[in-house]
């Protein structure tokens, strides 16, 4: 099975950003974790970072051709205007998780929308970075059932 771990805007800058939100991991930590559980599970992983909408898109695309079994994104607050990703994910009819490291439904407003969320299987918000392992349990559940 091929995962595909999406990060959007900031998310490289964990570990520095707001602690109080996103806790002291590192992006690079958050990765060695996802490799290392995925390594256990004898998924094939790999990971793709940006702050630009456009490369967003670009990456989701280029899952369909890459044969790419499922997709874990983090859009952060592209989750909350991107139209564009929403249309991405929905042209590539690849399963694909929603993950949030904060508790977005308890923060501002403007948290609480998520144009992504139409298409995606669930939503996971609040648990950390455990919630992208929680993630990759659903897809790789997911996958059996096919
Ligand atoms: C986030 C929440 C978003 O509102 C925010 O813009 C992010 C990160 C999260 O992981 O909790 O960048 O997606």
């Amino acid at each position: 099975m091929k995962i595909l771990v999406i990060n959007g805007p900031n998310l490289n800058m964990l570990g520095i950003r707001e602690p109080e939100h996103y806790g002291n991991e590192t992006y690079a930590m958050l990765l060695d974790k996802i490799q290392k559980y995925c390594d256990q599970k004898e998924i094939n992983v790999s990971f793709f970072q940006s702050n630009h909408e456009g490369a967003l898109v670009d990456e989701i695309q280029k899952a369909y051709f890459d044969k790419v079994d499922g997709i874990v994104i983090n859009p952060g607050a592209y989750t909350h205007t991107s139209v564009a990703i929403l249309d991405a994910v929905k042209s590539v009819m690849i399963p694909t998780v929603e993950v949030h490291i904060s508790k977005v439904n308890e923060r501002e407003d403007f948290r609480k929308i998520s144009y992504i969320r139409q298409a995606a299987v669930c939503c996971i918000e609040g648990k950390g970075t455990d919630g992208y392992l929680e993630a990759i349990d659903i897809l790789s559940e997911k996958n059996n059932e096919n």
